[in-house]
């Protein structure tokens, strides 16, 4: 993710979260790492459906081994639900996500970042079989460990109930806001372009050409989204 990208999604984060208590956060599907880092944590809890990400993972209080599908968040349990690549992995995100929207507190935030299906890195991805995506991390993007011990690609499915225009009206329909949605060009395009100046130039040229198809309203080179979702 570009730096401004990151800096204007802490900046907002920020501003909406108390900062003068401690906060119970849950990291959703928490893989080894976290990406946005909170003032006051009370309480930092992972959840993965990975034995071997969760081992990983040095920075949380609590881990819990489970699936976001079925697994019993709690009502009303948590401040912050942080859930970053991890909707398009999952074969039914919207019982995840009805399972986010009862475990956050009033005023609580749902953090959500995942790609886009309406890229060319969506759309490639959802068409290829895993295998490829194997092979495209291994030797593409140059991750020797990819395939191997759960260090992904993890298997991907972009179902259309993490779609972020669906998110955005099941949350509403639940009593959240959305305080904010970004979309922008994620690191695996980056990758891409600095690799070859070819690449670079077919991926400006199909980003031009889809947004005057579309008066503006997709850009294929936005492979990623992230969205902040807050509960009244
Ligand atoms: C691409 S990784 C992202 C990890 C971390 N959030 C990050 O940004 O680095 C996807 C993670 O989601 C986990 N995951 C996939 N399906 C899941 C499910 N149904 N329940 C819980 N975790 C799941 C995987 O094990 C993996 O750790």
């Amino acid at each position: 993710m570009p730096r401004n990208q990151n800096q204007i999604l802490q900046d907002r984060i920020d501003q909406l979260l108390p900062q003068d208590r401690g906060l119970r956060i849950l990291e959703a599907g928490c893989g080894s790492v976290s990406h946005i880092s909170f003032g006051t944590v009370e309480h930092l809890v992972g959840i993965d459906i990975s034995e071997k990400q969760l081992g990983r993972n040095e920075q949380l209080n609590e881990k819990i081994l489970g699936d976001l599908q079925t697994y019993e968040l709690g009502k009303e349990t948590f401040d912050v639900i942080v859930s970053w690549d991890v909707l398009e992995h999952i074969e039914h995100p919207e019982k995840a996500l009805m399972n986010f929207f009862q475990a956050t507190r009033p005023g609580g935030l749902i953090i959500l970042a995942a790609p886009n299906f309406w890229s060319l890195k969506g759309m490639v991805t959802w068409i290829l079989p895993h295998r490829m995506h194997v092979w495209f991390y291994r030797y593409v993007i140059g991750d020797k460990r990819a395939g191997t011990q759960d260090f992904g690609p993890f298997k991907t499915y972009l179902k259309s109930s993490m779609w972020p225009e669906n998110i955005c009206k099941s949350a509403e329909g639940q009593g959240f806001s959305v305080e904010m949605f970004d979309e922008y060009e994620g690191p695996v395009p980056r990758h891409l372009r600095t690799k070859s100046k070819v690449f670079d130039l077919a991926f400006s040229l199909l980003g031009g050409v889809s947004r005057v198809l579309t008066a503006g309203k997709i850009d294929l080179n936005n492979s990623d989204y992230m969205l902040i979702l807050k509960k009244k």
